[in-house]
């Protein structure tokens, strides 16, 4: 995982969100023109809140996926942060998911010393919630919220993993 490089990653990350199967659960869409991908990527590196990664496959010699972490916050009298992935399609369920989720709560727990990481999806975006469950988040709280780009009620998910929760699962001894 390195930063976004904009100039370099826009067109393979353009190419890579033309499935629409990638936003099928996301707040994106299939974007218009490479051009939107250049700006969308920029917006990345500008967020104030947010720090993004590239995923870039050393075999596939591509990026194949972005990755979230939230500025950590305080609540509770906890340090909480929140995270979210986009893989490329074709890479779904090929370890490279966990392999980034593993770098990434490397660095949360140890390095900023997150308390817990908080992430939601819908309840039909059964990828990304096996994918929580399998990496050790535990789920907390299921709600209903309407969804503008569904134009409907949806059920979401909302999950936790917690320091001891990764230390239980990230590093056996
Ligand atoms: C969500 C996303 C990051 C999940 O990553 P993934 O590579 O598809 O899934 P993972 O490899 O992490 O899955 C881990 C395990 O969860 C389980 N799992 C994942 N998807 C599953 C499915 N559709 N059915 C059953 N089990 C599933 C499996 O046990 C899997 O391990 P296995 O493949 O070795 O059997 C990816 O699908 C993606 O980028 N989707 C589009 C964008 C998106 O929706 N992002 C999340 C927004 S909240």
């Amino acid at each position: 995982m390195r930063p976004i490089d904009v100039e370099r990653d826009t067109p393979e990350w353009y190419s890579a969100t033309q499935d629409p199967d990638m936003h099928a659960w996301t707040g994106n869409r299939v974007p218009n023109d490479i051009d939107e991908v250049r700006e969308l990527l920029r917006g990345y590196n500008a967020h104030p809140e947010v720090m993004v990664w590239c995923i870039w496959d050393r075999h596939a010699t591509r990026m194949i996926g972005t990755y979230w972490l939230a500025v950590p916050y305080m609540s509770e009298r906890k340090r909480i942060s929140i995270d979210a992935q986009r893989i490329a399609k074709p890479f779904w369920r090929t370890g490279r998911t966990m392999a980034a989720r593993r770098l990434v709560y490397l660095y949360a727990f140890e390095d900023l010393a997150i308390d817990a990481i908080r992430a939601s999806a819908w309840e039909g975006n059964v990828n990304s919630c096996r994918s929580m469950e399998g990496a050790g988040f535990e789920l907390v709280e299921v709600t209903p919220r309407f969804s503008g780009k569904h134009g409907q009620e949806l059920i979401e998910r909302h999950y936790v993993l917690t320091r001891e929760q990764w230390r239980r699962v990230y590093r056996p001894v």
